[in-house]
C-alpha cells in the first residue's frame, strides 16, 4: 500500500501476522469504493518482520504456565515504532475486550484514523497493551482464532459512517429512524407472489402513512423477540 500523508484521509494501520488477509472483504463495495477515492488508506505492518531472532519468534510461553504461546511485547513495540505518522487511537482486537456497539463504532469513526493489533494464540503480553494505552475490544461473545476478522468487522462499522462513504439514500435512511435502538423492519421486493406467498398488502397500498406505522410496528415486535433470547 502507499505510503499514508492524505489530509483527511482516515488512516489505518493494521499490526498483523497475517497480513494476505487484508483487505479481503474491505477491498469490495462501498468500503472498497472508499478505499480506491482515498476516504480511507490501509497500512499493513507484518509483525514478524520485527522479530529479534533467527528463528523470526513473535510468541513464547506464558510466565505462570498455562496453554498455548503470547505474543512478545519487544517485537509488538518494534512493530508500532514502524508506524511514526499514526493517527486516532490504538486498539487491541482481543476475545477479552469490550464488546463493541454501534455507539463506540460512532465514537471510533470521528477519530482521524485507528491503529489496529490483531491478537493471535492465546493473547498478547499485557504491558505492552498497558503501555501503549491500546483500547481491548472484542466483537462478541464467542471465540474466532485470530483478530484479523474482527478487525474487518470493526473497520466495516467505522468507515461505512465516514462522510460520502454511503450513498445518498443509504444516509437518509438512516437519519429518518427515530429510535436507532430497535431492529430494522423485514423488506420485500419482486415478484409480488413467490411460490404462492404474498407481499403483505399494505406494502403495495401506496398508503405511506399506513406503510409507516406497519413497519412501526414489525421493529418493536421483532425487536421484544430478539432482546428476549440474550
Ligand atoms: Cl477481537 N478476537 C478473537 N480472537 N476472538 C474474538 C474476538 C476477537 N471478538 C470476539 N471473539
Amino acid at each position: 500500500m502507499d505510503s499514508i500523508n492524505n489530509k483527511n484521509t482516515f488512516k489505518v494501520s493494521i499490526l498483523t501476522l497475517f497480513p494476505e488477509v487484508f483487505p479481503g472483504p474491505l477491498g469490495v463495495s462501498l468500503i472498497g469504493n472508499a478505499l480506491e477515492k482515498k476516504i480511507w488508506e490501509l497500512k499493513l505492518i507484518d509483525i514478524r518482520n520485527f522479530a529479534k531472532d533467527k528463528h523470526k519468534s513473535v510468541d513464547d510461553t506464558p510466565y505462570g504456565g498455562g496453554a498455548g504461546m503470547v505474543m512478545r511485547p519487544d517485537v509488538i513495540d518494534s512493530a508500532l515504532n514502524s508506524i511514526p505518522d499514526y493517527k486516532g487511537r490504538r486498539i487491541c482486537l482481543t476475545p477479552r475486550g469490550e464488546r463493541l456497539s454501534q455507539q463506540k463504532v460512532k465514537k471510533l469513526s470521528k477519530e482521524e484514523g485507528l491503529v489496529l493489533l490483531c491478537g493471535r494464540y492465546e493473547g498478547i503480553d499485557q504491558r505492552v497493551i498497558d503501555y501503549y494505552k491500546f483500547d481491548e475490544v472484542s466483537i462478541g461473545d464467542y471465540v474466532v482464532t485470530g483478530g484479523e476478522s474482527a478487525a474487518i468487522v470493526l473497520l466495516e462499522s467505522v468507515i461505512r459512517l465516514l462522510p460520502n462513504v454511503l450513498g445518498g439514500n443509504e444516509t437518509l435512511n438512516e437519519e429518518s429512524f427515530s429510535d436507532n435502538s430497535l431492529i430494522e423492519y423485514p423488506q420485500y421486493t419482486k415478484p409480488r407472489d413467490w411460490n404462492g406467498i404474498n407481499v403483505p398488502e399494505v406494502l403495495v397500498s401506496g398508503n405511506h402513512g399506513k406503510i409507516k406505522d406497519w413497519r412501526d410496528k414489525k421493529r418493536v415486535e421483532i425487536t421484544k423477540i430478539r432482546k428476549l433470547d440474550t
